[in-house]
Protein backbone atom coordinates (compact mmCIF):
# COMPACT_ATOMS: atom_id res chain seq x y z
CA UNK A 1 0.00 0.00 0.00
CA UNK A 2 1.25 3.59 -0.92
CA UNK A 3 -0.28 6.58 0.29
CA UNK A 4 0.40 10.40 -0.11
CA UNK A 5 1.87 11.86 3.44
CA UNK A 6 0.47 14.86 4.53
CA UNK A 7 1.83 17.26 7.19
CA UNK A 8 0.88 15.91 10.44
CA UNK A 9 -1.01 19.16 11.68
CA UNK A 10 -2.46 19.83 8.71
CA UNK A 11 -5.95 18.35 10.24
CA UNK A 12 -6.33 19.46 13.32
CA UNK A 13 -9.79 19.21 14.82
CA UNK A 14 -10.98 17.59 11.24
CA UNK A 15 -12.25 14.46 12.54
CA UNK A 16 -15.87 13.88 13.77
CA UNK A 17 -15.01 9.71 14.01
CA UNK A 18 -11.92 8.51 15.19
CA UNK A 19 -10.86 4.90 15.92
CA UNK A 20 -7.83 4.84 18.49
CA UNK A 21 -6.12 1.24 18.96
CA UNK A 22 -2.41 0.26 19.68
CA UNK A 23 -2.20 -0.86 15.75
CA UNK A 24 -2.62 0.77 12.78
CA UNK A 25 -4.99 -1.43 10.04
CA UNK A 26 -1.99 -2.00 7.86
CA UNK A 27 1.94 -2.76 9.28
CA UNK A 28 5.04 -0.93 8.26
CA UNK A 29 7.33 -3.73 6.97
CA UNK A 30 11.49 -2.51 6.86
CA UNK A 31 13.19 -5.00 4.48
CA UNK A 32 16.56 -5.84 5.53
CA UNK A 33 17.87 -3.45 2.78
CA UNK A 34 15.65 -0.58 4.48
CA UNK A 35 13.25 -0.97 1.96
CA UNK A 36 9.39 -0.15 3.31
CA UNK A 37 6.13 -1.81 2.49
CA UNK A 38 2.70 -1.57 4.04
CA UNK A 39 1.09 -4.97 4.92
CA UNK A 40 -2.62 -5.60 6.03
CA UNK A 41 -2.50 -5.88 9.88
CA UNK A 42 -3.95 -9.16 11.46
CA UNK A 43 -7.42 -9.04 13.38
CA UNK A 44 -10.84 -8.44 12.68
CA UNK A 45 -10.61 -5.12 13.69
CA UNK A 46 -10.33 -3.47 10.20
CA UNK A 47 -13.13 -5.03 9.00
CA UNK A 48 -15.38 -4.66 12.11
CA UNK A 49 -14.52 -0.95 11.54
CA UNK A 50 -14.70 -0.12 7.79
CA UNK A 51 -18.47 -0.08 7.47
CA UNK A 52 -18.43 2.68 10.30
CA UNK A 53 -15.70 4.54 8.98
CA UNK A 54 -17.08 4.68 5.42
CA UNK A 55 -20.41 6.88 6.67
CA UNK A 56 -18.35 9.38 8.59
CA UNK A 57 -14.83 11.70 8.29
CA UNK A 58 -12.85 8.94 9.99
CA UNK A 59 -9.19 8.59 11.25
CA UNK A 60 -7.36 5.85 12.61
CA UNK A 61 -5.27 6.38 15.14
CA UNK A 62 -2.23 3.76 15.91
CA UNK A 63 1.14 1.94 16.28
CA UNK A 64 2.34 1.27 12.94
CA UNK A 65 4.21 -2.16 14.11
CA UNK A 66 7.81 -1.38 13.82
CA UNK A 67 10.07 1.05 15.47
CA UNK A 68 10.59 4.59 14.95
CA UNK A 69 8.46 5.12 12.28
CA UNK A 70 6.99 8.43 10.46
CA UNK A 71 4.24 10.23 12.15
CA UNK A 72 2.60 12.25 8.85
CA UNK A 73 -1.19 11.66 8.16
CA UNK A 74 -1.74 8.74 5.24
CA UNK A 75 -4.93 9.11 3.10
CA UNK A 76 -6.72 5.70 2.51
CA UNK A 77 -9.58 5.11 0.57
CA UNK A 78 -12.32 5.58 3.59
CA UNK A 79 -10.30 6.90 5.87
CA UNK A 80 -6.96 8.93 7.38
CA UNK A 81 -4.67 6.75 9.05
CA UNK A 82 -2.49 8.83 12.24
CA UNK A 83 0.59 6.79 13.36
CA UNK A 84 1.96 7.12 16.56
CA UNK A 85 5.48 6.30 16.51
CA UNK A 86 7.13 4.06 19.36
CA UNK A 87 10.70 3.72 19.94
CA UNK A 88 12.46 0.56 20.83
CA UNK A 89 12.26 0.90 24.63
CA UNK A 90 8.63 2.25 24.38
CA UNK A 91 8.08 -1.42 22.48
CA UNK A 92 9.96 -3.17 24.83
CA UNK A 93 8.00 -2.02 28.21
CA UNK A 94 4.44 -0.62 26.30
CA UNK A 95 3.81 -3.29 24.14
CA UNK A 96 6.14 -6.29 24.83
CA UNK A 97 6.37 -6.07 28.66
CA UNK A 98 2.79 -3.90 30.65
CA UNK A 99 0.94 -4.90 27.70
CA UNK A 100 1.89 -8.68 27.15
CA UNK A 101 3.62 -10.13 29.75
CA UNK A 102 1.19 -7.89 32.54
CA UNK A 103 -2.15 -7.36 31.28
CA UNK A 104 -2.19 -10.28 28.59
CA UNK A 105 -2.13 -13.53 31.42
CA UNK A 106 -3.92 -11.25 34.00
CA UNK A 107 -7.16 -11.19 32.34
CA UNK A 108 -6.51 -14.73 30.53
CA UNK A 109 -7.27 -16.30 34.24
CA UNK A 110 -3.25 -15.56 34.51
CA UNK A 111 -2.52 -19.14 32.41
CA UNK A 112 0.68 -17.96 32.34
CA UNK A 113 1.97 -15.87 34.88
CA UNK A 114 1.53 -12.28 35.32
CA UNK A 115 5.02 -9.94 35.85
CA UNK A 116 4.92 -6.88 37.83
CA UNK A 117 7.51 -4.09 37.31
CA UNK A 118 6.80 -0.42 38.10
CA UNK A 119 9.23 0.69 34.90
CA UNK A 120 6.47 -0.68 32.51
CA UNK A 121 3.57 0.99 33.72
CA UNK A 122 5.46 4.03 33.77
CA UNK A 123 6.13 3.56 30.00
CA UNK A 124 2.05 2.24 29.29
CA UNK A 125 0.85 5.61 31.10
CA UNK A 126 3.12 7.77 28.92
CA UNK A 127 2.78 5.79 25.93
CA UNK A 128 -1.51 5.66 26.87
CA UNK A 129 -0.94 9.63 27.17
CA UNK A 130 0.49 9.99 23.74
CA UNK A 131 -2.16 8.54 22.11
CA UNK A 132 -4.69 10.67 24.08
CA UNK A 133 -3.78 13.69 23.54
CA UNK A 134 -2.84 12.75 19.29
CA UNK A 135 -6.23 12.08 19.90
CA UNK A 136 -7.63 15.08 21.11
CA UNK A 137 -5.33 17.07 19.39
CA UNK A 138 -6.97 15.50 15.74
CA UNK A 139 -10.77 15.27 17.20
CA UNK A 140 -13.41 17.78 16.06
CA UNK A 141 -15.87 19.50 18.32
CA UNK A 142 -18.26 16.51 19.94
CA UNK A 143 -16.72 14.08 17.88
CA UNK A 144 -17.01 10.45 18.70
CA UNK A 145 -14.20 8.43 19.73
CA UNK A 146 -14.10 4.43 19.78
CA UNK A 147 -10.92 3.13 21.91
CA UNK A 148 -10.11 -0.28 21.64
CA UNK A 149 -8.47 -3.10 23.62
CA UNK A 150 -6.28 -3.53 26.56
CA UNK A 151 -2.97 -1.72 25.33
CA UNK A 152 -5.21 1.70 25.80
CA UNK A 153 -7.15 1.53 29.06
CA UNK A 154 -5.89 4.41 30.25
CA UNK A 155 -6.75 6.88 27.32
CA UNK A 156 -10.74 6.95 28.15
CA UNK A 157 -10.01 9.05 31.24
CA UNK A 158 -6.84 11.16 29.36
CA UNK A 159 -8.85 11.92 26.68
CA UNK A 160 -11.97 13.08 28.89
CA UNK A 161 -10.13 15.25 30.67
CA UNK A 162 -8.24 17.35 27.60
CA UNK A 163 -11.90 17.16 25.33
CA UNK A 164 -15.09 16.98 27.89
CA UNK A 165 -16.99 17.76 24.22
CA UNK A 166 -16.35 14.11 23.20
CA UNK A 167 -18.16 11.16 23.14
CA UNK A 168 -16.06 8.28 24.02
CA UNK A 169 -16.44 4.41 23.61
CA UNK A 170 -14.01 2.22 24.73
CA UNK A 171 -14.18 -1.91 23.87
CA UNK A 172 -12.26 -4.62 25.25
CA UNK A 173 -11.43 -7.67 23.02
CA UNK A 174 -9.98 -9.73 25.97
CA UNK A 175 -11.84 -11.22 28.95
CA UNK A 176 -12.10 -9.18 31.91
CA UNK A 177 -10.47 -11.12 34.56
CA UNK A 178 -12.70 -12.14 37.92
CA UNK A 179 -12.41 -9.59 41.09
CA UNK A 180 -9.77 -12.05 42.50
CA UNK A 181 -7.39 -11.95 39.51
CA UNK A 182 -7.65 -7.98 38.77
CA UNK A 183 -6.96 -6.86 42.43
CA UNK A 184 -3.35 -8.32 42.10
CA UNK A 185 -2.98 -5.58 39.76
CA UNK A 186 -0.70 -3.12 41.58
CA UNK A 187 -2.22 -0.08 39.70
CA UNK A 188 -5.81 -1.56 39.57
CA UNK A 189 -7.37 1.48 40.72
CA UNK A 190 -5.67 3.47 37.49
CA UNK A 191 -7.05 1.08 35.52
CA UNK A 192 -10.71 1.32 36.19
CA UNK A 193 -10.73 4.88 36.37
CA UNK A 194 -8.96 5.11 33.11
CA UNK A 195 -12.04 3.19 31.77
CA UNK A 196 -14.51 5.16 33.62
CA UNK A 197 -13.68 8.41 31.09
CA UNK A 198 -15.45 6.52 28.57
CA UNK A 199 -19.39 6.77 28.10
CA UNK A 200 -19.97 3.60 27.03
CA UNK A 201 -17.32 0.70 27.74
CA UNK A 202 -18.30 -3.06 26.24
CA UNK A 203 -16.58 -6.18 26.63
CA UNK A 204 -17.25 -9.45 24.92
CA UNK A 205 -19.09 -11.20 27.74
CA UNK A 206 -21.69 -10.15 30.24
CA UNK A 207 -19.73 -11.69 32.87
CA UNK A 208 -17.05 -9.39 32.00
CA UNK A 209 -19.38 -6.10 32.07
CA UNK A 210 -20.46 -7.39 35.74
CA UNK A 211 -16.81 -8.01 37.01
CA UNK A 212 -16.07 -4.63 35.71
CA UNK A 213 -19.25 -2.87 37.58
CA UNK A 214 -18.41 -4.95 40.79
CA UNK A 215 -14.88 -3.74 41.01
CA UNK A 216 -15.78 -0.14 40.30
CA UNK A 217 -17.97 0.02 42.91
CA UNK A 218 -15.50 -1.84 45.54
CA UNK A 219 -12.52 -0.50 45.27
CA UNK A 220 -13.57 3.05 43.41
CA UNK A 221 -16.25 3.26 45.86
CA UNK A 222 -18.58 4.81 43.25
CA UNK A 223 -22.30 4.13 43.30
CA UNK A 224 -23.57 1.31 40.61
CA UNK A 225 -27.10 0.61 39.42
CA UNK A 226 -27.17 -2.57 37.17
CA UNK A 227 -24.91 -1.86 34.57
CA UNK A 228 -24.59 1.59 34.78
CA UNK A 229 -21.89 3.39 37.24
CA UNK A 230 -22.58 6.68 38.63
CA UNK A 231 -20.20 9.45 39.13
CA UNK A 232 -20.07 12.03 42.09
CA UNK A 233 -20.50 14.40 39.04
CA UNK A 234 -23.71 13.29 38.08
CA UNK A 235 -22.14 11.64 34.85
CA UNK A 236 -23.08 8.34 34.14
CA UNK A 237 -21.07 4.98 32.48
CA UNK A 238 -22.92 2.31 30.89
CA UNK A 239 -21.21 -1.28 30.47
CA UNK A 240 -22.57 -3.94 28.83
CA UNK A 241 -22.01 -6.86 26.23
CA UNK A 242 -20.64 -6.69 22.58
CA UNK A 243 -19.62 -10.05 21.33
CA UNK A 244 -17.93 -9.29 18.23
CA UNK A 245 -18.45 -11.15 15.13
CA UNK A 246 -17.09 -11.53 11.42
CA UNK A 247 -17.78 -10.13 7.93
CA UNK A 248 -19.69 -13.49 7.59
CA UNK A 249 -21.16 -12.36 4.01
CA UNK A 250 -17.85 -11.66 2.61
CA UNK A 251 -15.78 -14.96 3.93
CA UNK A 252 -18.95 -17.13 3.03
CA UNK A 253 -18.73 -15.45 -0.76
CA UNK A 254 -15.19 -16.30 -0.88
CA UNK A 255 -15.33 -19.89 0.38
CA UNK A 256 -17.71 -20.72 -2.58
CA UNK A 257 -15.66 -19.04 -5.07
CA UNK A 258 -13.79 -21.94 -7.62
CA UNK A 259 -10.64 -20.98 -6.84
CA UNK A 260 -10.91 -21.93 -3.14
CA UNK A 261 -13.32 -25.02 -3.75
CA UNK A 262 -10.49 -26.28 -6.03
CA UNK A 263 -7.80 -25.55 -3.37
CA UNK A 264 -9.80 -27.51 -0.86
CA UNK A 265 -9.65 -30.45 -2.73
CA UNK A 266 -5.74 -30.25 -3.07
CA UNK A 267 -5.34 -29.74 0.13
CA UNK A 268 -7.14 -32.43 0.55
CA UNK A 269 -5.52 -34.21 -2.09
CA UNK A 270 -1.85 -32.98 -0.77
CA UNK A 271 -2.94 -34.98 3.09
CA UNK A 272 -3.19 -38.22 1.44
CA UNK A 273 -7.55 -38.10 0.93
CA UNK A 274 -7.79 -39.22 4.72
CA UNK A 275 -10.99 -40.07 5.64
CA UNK A 276 -11.14 -37.19 8.32
CA UNK A 277 -9.12 -33.87 8.68
CA UNK A 278 -8.58 -32.04 11.93
CA UNK A 279 -7.64 -28.62 11.90
CA UNK A 280 -6.56 -26.14 14.36
CA UNK A 281 -6.22 -22.33 13.46
CA UNK A 282 -4.38 -19.91 16.19
CA UNK A 283 -1.81 -17.33 16.65
CA UNK A 284 1.02 -19.10 18.18
CA UNK A 285 -0.02 -17.93 22.10
CA UNK A 286 -0.04 -20.13 25.37
CA UNK A 287 -3.85 -18.86 25.74
CA UNK A 288 -5.22 -20.95 22.62
CA UNK A 289 -4.34 -24.36 24.35
CA UNK A 290 -2.34 -25.73 21.27
CA UNK A 291 -0.20 -28.07 23.68
CA UNK A 292 -2.82 -29.68 25.09
CA UNK A 293 -4.79 -29.88 22.31
CA UNK A 294 -2.04 -32.12 20.29
CA UNK A 295 -1.62 -33.84 23.31
CA UNK A 296 -5.20 -34.98 23.38
CA UNK A 297 -4.52 -36.26 19.10
CA UNK A 298 -1.12 -37.78 20.09
CA UNK A 299 -2.94 -39.80 22.87
CA UNK A 300 -6.38 -40.69 20.45
CA UNK A 301 -3.22 -42.48 17.90
CA UNK A 302 -1.25 -43.71 20.52
CA UNK A 303 -4.97 -46.10 22.04
CA UNK A 304 -5.69 -46.34 18.52
CA UNK A 305 -9.12 -44.78 18.29
CA UNK A 306 -8.00 -43.17 15.31
CA UNK A 307 -5.24 -43.84 13.13
CA UNK A 308 -3.31 -41.86 10.26
CA UNK A 309 -4.29 -44.19 8.04
CA UNK A 310 -7.81 -42.31 8.58
CA UNK A 311 -7.11 -38.92 10.52
CA UNK A 312 -4.79 -36.53 10.28
CA UNK A 313 -4.37 -32.88 11.69
CA UNK A 314 -3.14 -29.52 10.63
CA UNK A 315 -2.08 -27.48 13.17
CA UNK A 316 -1.60 -23.45 11.73
CA UNK A 317 0.46 -21.44 14.29
CA UNK A 318 0.48 -17.36 13.28
CA UNK A 319 3.88 -16.30 14.38
CA UNK A 320 3.39 -13.84 17.11
CA UNK A 321 4.94 -11.79 20.12
CA UNK A 322 8.11 -13.82 19.32
CA UNK A 323 10.68 -11.26 21.74
CA UNK A 324 8.20 -12.32 24.76
CA UNK A 325 9.85 -15.05 26.84
CA UNK A 326 7.14 -16.81 27.54
CA UNK A 327 6.07 -16.93 23.47
CA UNK A 328 9.20 -18.27 23.45
CA UNK A 329 9.45 -21.16 25.27
CA UNK A 330 5.48 -22.23 23.68
CA UNK A 331 7.11 -22.55 20.59
CA UNK A 332 10.23 -24.52 21.39
CA UNK A 333 7.66 -26.82 23.42
CA UNK A 334 5.40 -27.48 21.03
CA UNK A 335 8.19 -27.88 18.17
CA UNK A 336 9.00 -30.58 20.64
CA UNK A 337 5.28 -32.37 21.16
CA UNK A 338 4.60 -32.53 17.23
CA UNK A 339 8.26 -33.46 16.68
CA UNK A 340 7.76 -36.45 19.23
CA UNK A 341 4.15 -37.39 18.20
CA UNK A 342 5.12 -37.46 14.26
CA UNK A 343 7.74 -39.39 15.17
CA UNK A 344 5.77 -41.64 16.88
CA UNK A 345 2.88 -42.37 14.60
CA UNK A 346 3.65 -41.07 11.38
CA UNK A 347 4.57 -42.96 8.34
CA UNK A 348 6.65 -41.83 5.38
CA UNK A 349 4.51 -39.16 3.66
CA UNK A 350 1.98 -39.14 5.84
CA UNK A 351 2.79 -37.18 9.08
CA UNK A 352 0.14 -37.10 11.86
CA UNK A 353 0.59 -33.34 11.87
CA UNK A 354 1.02 -30.87 9.33
CA UNK A 355 2.74 -28.40 11.49
CA UNK A 356 2.61 -24.75 9.64
CA UNK A 357 4.17 -21.97 11.61
CA UNK A 358 3.04 -18.99 9.33
CA UNK A 359 0.43 -16.63 8.57
CA UNK A 360 -1.65 -17.09 5.36
CA UNK A 361 -4.00 -14.96 3.12
CA UNK A 362 -7.94 -14.84 3.34
CA UNK A 363 -8.52 -17.31 0.50
CA UNK A 364 -6.07 -20.15 1.95
CA UNK A 365 -7.47 -19.87 5.47
CA UNK A 366 -11.22 -20.39 3.69
CA UNK A 367 -9.79 -23.23 1.92
CA UNK A 368 -8.42 -24.96 4.93
CA UNK A 369 -11.63 -24.51 6.49
CA UNK A 370 -13.37 -25.88 3.67
CA UNK A 371 -11.11 -29.01 3.37
CA UNK A 372 -11.41 -29.68 7.23
CA UNK A 373 -14.19 -32.04 8.94
CA UNK A 374 -13.02 -30.99 12.40
CA UNK A 375 -12.01 -27.54 13.70
CA UNK A 376 -10.85 -27.65 16.78
CA UNK A 377 -10.66 -24.99 18.74
CA UNK A 378 -9.60 -25.05 22.28
CA UNK A 379 -8.49 -21.83 23.87
CA UNK A 380 -7.60 -22.18 27.84
CA UNK A 381 -9.42 -18.34 27.59
CA UNK A 382 -10.52 -16.23 24.90
CA UNK A 383 -12.13 -13.10 24.89
CA UNK A 384 -14.23 -14.11 21.75
CA UNK A 385 -12.15 -16.43 18.93
CA UNK A 386 -13.01 -15.44 15.34
CA UNK A 387 -11.60 -18.10 13.86
CA UNK A 388 -14.30 -20.41 15.38
CA UNK A 389 -16.67 -17.86 13.75
CA UNK A 390 -15.14 -18.09 10.49
CA UNK A 391 -15.13 -21.97 9.85
CA UNK A 392 -19.09 -21.85 10.73
CA UNK A 393 -19.32 -19.59 7.88
CA UNK A 394 -17.45 -21.21 5.71
CA UNK A 395 -19.69 -24.59 5.73
CA UNK A 396 -21.81 -24.03 3.36
CA UNK A 397 -22.71 -27.52 3.04
CA UNK A 398 -23.75 -27.65 6.73
CA UNK A 399 -21.69 -30.51 7.53
CA UNK A 400 -18.22 -30.38 8.85
CA UNK A 401 -17.79 -30.30 13.21
CA UNK A 402 -16.82 -27.36 15.20
CA UNK A 403 -14.78 -28.94 19.16
CA UNK A 404 -15.06 -25.60 21.00
CA UNK A 405 -13.72 -24.66 24.33
CA UNK A 406 -16.45 -23.35 26.93
CA UNK A 407 -13.79 -21.11 27.65
CA UNK A 408 -13.98 -18.81 24.95
CA UNK A 409 -16.13 -16.29 24.33
CA UNK A 410 -17.70 -17.60 20.83
CA UNK A 411 -19.32 -20.76 23.36
CA UNK A 412 -22.02 -18.46 24.23
CA UNK A 413 -23.50 -17.96 20.44
CA UNK A 414 -22.00 -21.36 19.11
CA UNK A 415 -23.85 -23.49 21.72
CA UNK A 416 -24.70 -26.59 18.82
CA UNK A 417 -20.91 -27.16 18.75
CA UNK A 418 -18.61 -30.24 20.95
CA UNK A 419 -18.13 -27.89 23.66
CA UNK A 420 -15.25 -29.23 25.92
CA UNK A 421 -13.10 -28.15 29.06
CA UNK A 422 -9.94 -27.37 27.60
CA UNK A 423 -7.91 -28.99 30.84
CA UNK A 424 -10.25 -32.52 30.65
CA UNK A 425 -7.70 -34.10 27.86
CA UNK A 426 -9.96 -37.11 28.19
CA UNK A 427 -13.06 -35.16 27.82
CA UNK A 428 -11.68 -33.78 24.70
CA UNK A 429 -10.62 -36.73 23.38
CA UNK A 430 -14.02 -37.79 23.88
CA UNK A 431 -15.53 -34.66 21.77
CA UNK A 432 -13.07 -35.10 19.37
CA UNK A 433 -14.41 -38.74 18.50
CA UNK A 434 -17.75 -37.80 18.91
CA UNK A 435 -17.09 -35.27 16.38
CA UNK A 436 -15.49 -37.65 13.99
CA UNK A 437 -17.81 -40.11 14.32
CA UNK A 438 -20.71 -38.22 13.90
CA UNK A 439 -23.96 -39.15 11.50
CA UNK A 440 -23.61 -36.31 8.63
CA UNK A 441 -27.69 -35.65 10.06
CA UNK A 442 -26.41 -34.78 13.51
CA UNK A 443 -23.68 -32.52 11.81
CA UNK A 444 -26.00 -30.59 9.32
CA UNK A 445 -29.02 -30.17 12.29
CA UNK A 446 -25.67 -28.60 14.62
CA UNK A 447 -23.90 -26.21 11.50
CA UNK A 448 -27.41 -25.21 10.24
CA UNK A 449 -28.23 -23.77 13.36
CA UNK A 450 -24.51 -22.14 13.99
CA UNK A 451 -24.42 -20.73 10.31
CA UNK A 452 -27.56 -18.91 11.28
CA UNK A 453 -26.24 -17.33 14.44
CA UNK A 454 -23.29 -16.30 12.93
CA UNK A 455 -25.37 -14.68 9.58
CA UNK A 456 -27.74 -12.88 12.03
CA UNK A 457 -24.77 -11.67 14.34
CA UNK A 458 -21.88 -10.76 11.62
CA UNK A 459 -19.61 -8.01 12.57
CA UNK A 460 -21.47 -5.18 10.84
CA UNK A 461 -24.52 -5.74 13.93
CA UNK A 462 -21.87 -5.65 15.77
CA UNK A 463 -20.42 -1.88 15.74
CA UNK A 464 -24.00 -0.72 14.67
CA UNK A 465 -24.81 -2.23 17.99
CA UNK A 466 -21.90 -0.57 19.78
CA UNK A 467 -22.41 2.55 17.73
CA UNK A 468 -25.94 2.87 18.62
CA UNK A 469 -25.75 2.48 22.24
CA UNK A 470 -22.93 5.12 22.53
CA UNK A 471 -24.85 7.55 20.59
CA UNK A 472 -27.57 7.17 22.89
CA UNK A 473 -25.77 7.99 25.89
C1 LIG B 1 -5.57 -9.96 20.16
C2 LIG B 1 -5.73 -8.59 20.80
C3 LIG B 1 -5.46 -7.48 19.80
C4 LIG B 1 -4.12 -7.72 19.13
C5 LIG B 1 -4.10 -9.09 18.47
C6 LIG B 1 -2.75 -9.40 17.81
O1 LIG B 1 -6.62 -10.21 19.28
O2 LIG B 1 -7.03 -8.45 21.35
O3 LIG B 1 -5.44 -6.23 20.46
O4 LIG B 1 -3.86 -6.70 18.19
O5 LIG B 1 -4.34 -10.06 19.46
O6 LIG B 1 -1.70 -9.24 18.72
P1 LIG B 1 -0.51 -8.19 18.48
O7 LIG B 1 0.25 -8.21 19.74
O8 LIG B 1 0.25 -8.77 17.31
O9 LIG B 1 -1.12 -6.86 18.15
Amino acid sequence: MSAPQNDRNDQEGTFDFIVVANRLPVDRVVAEDGEVSWRRSPGGLVTAVEPVMQSHDGAWLGWDGAPDGPEDHLDESDMTLVPIALDADEIERFYEGFSNATLWPLYHDAVAKPEFHREWWDTYVAVNRRFAERTARIAAEGATVWVHDYQLQLVPAMLREARPDLKIGFFLHIPFPPSELFVQLPWRRQILEGLLGADLVGFQRAGGAENFVRLVRQRVGHRTQRDVVHLPDGRTVHAAAFPISIDYEGLAELSRTDEVSERATEIREQMGNPAKLLLGVDRLDYTKGIYTRLKAFGELLEEEELSVEDAVMIQVATPSRERVDEYRRLRDEIDRLVGRINGDYGRIGRPAISYLHSSYPKDEMAAMFRASDVMVVTPLRDGMNLVAKEYVACRQDDDGALVLSEFAGAADELKQAFLVNPYDIDGMKAAILQAVRSQPRELSRRMKAMRRTVREHDVVDWAERFMTTLRAE
